[in-house]
């Protein structure tokens, strides 16, 4: 079967899933959406396939196997519905909506349906991720940390809190779904503080300079994450994971593994983003899931977790998810 697939939002992201994709013999693009008609023409000369401003268009004309959804956090919504509606898969970027609302409408839409669907936290998909998860196999993980500590991406929407949620809710995003992966657990409790106002020459800025968030997940784990986005071309992101006598401390190239008088070191030897493309259409080859490790209604608990940050930053209240 060749898997005929069509992409909405054609930025920065696509481009990283669109080189995956071609390198695939058994797909084809179909389609190229974006509201910049000039980058959607582009794409079709790079790739194939014919370019779309109005995704509802593209829907009502091509006949799509998938569609990849890389458009800004915001824009989510009703690209996903029709797509179900239509019977087509979804590969979803993450973060997957910026309201809780968007995203619940999505997922029961997904629920009523037989739809496959993948978000891109590609970390996941990576084998220093993989030795982790081997490592803390009948661990007892008392406590993580992690931060994700760097300068402003360029693009203007991730500056302001309507178009990104903030840098917790959009970038941060992966160390808190990798926290959650490998702690195994749902959250119960999220608290967290924020704090502004050395970034007041960018211009329309209005997320956060820094965030320190406090988890704590249902089987006991604590969890403390940390987002700063004013570092400005340097930067450091990690998760340590913390038990009686073992941390294992996974960055996105590598993971140490620190016992008493004893440090080994794994670099990470998989293309996460890659995978996660490849099992993504090999799922709707074979109609089956199952092989996917960050599907939709998973993905909603990280933005669960983000967006109560949100409301804790505001109310200075812990917000209860149980
Ligand atoms: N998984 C990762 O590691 C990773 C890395 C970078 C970005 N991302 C995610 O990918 C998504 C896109 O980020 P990006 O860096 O490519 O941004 P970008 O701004 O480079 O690209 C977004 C594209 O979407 C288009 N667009 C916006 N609204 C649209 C709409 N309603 N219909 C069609 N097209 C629309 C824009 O014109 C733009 O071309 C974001 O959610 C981001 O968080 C994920």
């Amino acid at each position: 079967m060749i898997v005929k697939v069509g992409a909405i939002g054609a930025g920065s992201m696509a481009s990283g899933h669109f080189n995956n994709l071609n390198e695939f013999e058994d797909v084809e693009f179909v389609a190229f959406c974006d509201i910049s008609e000039d980058r959607a023409r582009q794409r079709c000369q790079e790739y194939g396939g014919n370019a779309y401003t109005d995704f509802a268009k593209m829907y009502d004309k091509e006949r799509l196997d998938a569609v990849y959804i890389c458009t800004p956090p915001f824009a989510h919504g009703q690209s996903e519905l029709m797509a179900i509606e239509r019977g087509i898969q979804i590969f979803v970027e993450k973060p997957i909506a910026t309201t809780m609302e968007t995203a619940h409408q999505i997922n029961e839409a997904i629920e009523n349906s037989s739809t496959i669907s993948s978000v891109g936290y590609h970390w996941r998909y990576q084998s220093n991720v993989d030795k982790a998860i081997e490592v803390l196999d009948g661990v007892q993980i008392i406590g993580a940390m992690g931060y994700w500590m760097g300068g402003m991406p360029g693009v203007g929407w991730w500056r302001t809190r309507e178009g990104s949620g903030g840098q917790h809710v959009e970038q941060t995003t992966h160390i808190f779904d990798l926290c959650r992966y490998l702690v195994g657990s749902d959250v119960v409790a999220v608290h967290g503080f924020a704090a502004d106002g050395s970034m007041s020459d960018i211009p329309n800025y209005d997320v956060d300079d820094m965030s320190i968030i406090n988890i704590q997940f249902a089987n006991g784990t604590i969890a403390n994450i940390t987002s700063a986005c004013m570092l400005k071309g340097f930067g450091r992101v990690k998760l340590e994971i913390f038990s009686n006598g073992l941390v294992v401390d996974v960055s996105s190239g590598s993971i140490k593994i620190n016992r008493e008088d004893e440090t080994e070191t794994y670099a990470n030897e998989v293309n996460g983003y890659q995978h996660e493309d490849r099992v993504f259409i090999n799922a709707v080859k074979s109609k089956n899931g199952s092989k996917i490790r960050s599907p939709y209604e998973d993905a909603l608990k990280t933005l669960q977790i983000t967006l109560a940050a949100s409301e804790s930053f505001i109310t200075g209240k812990q917000v209860d998810l149980t």
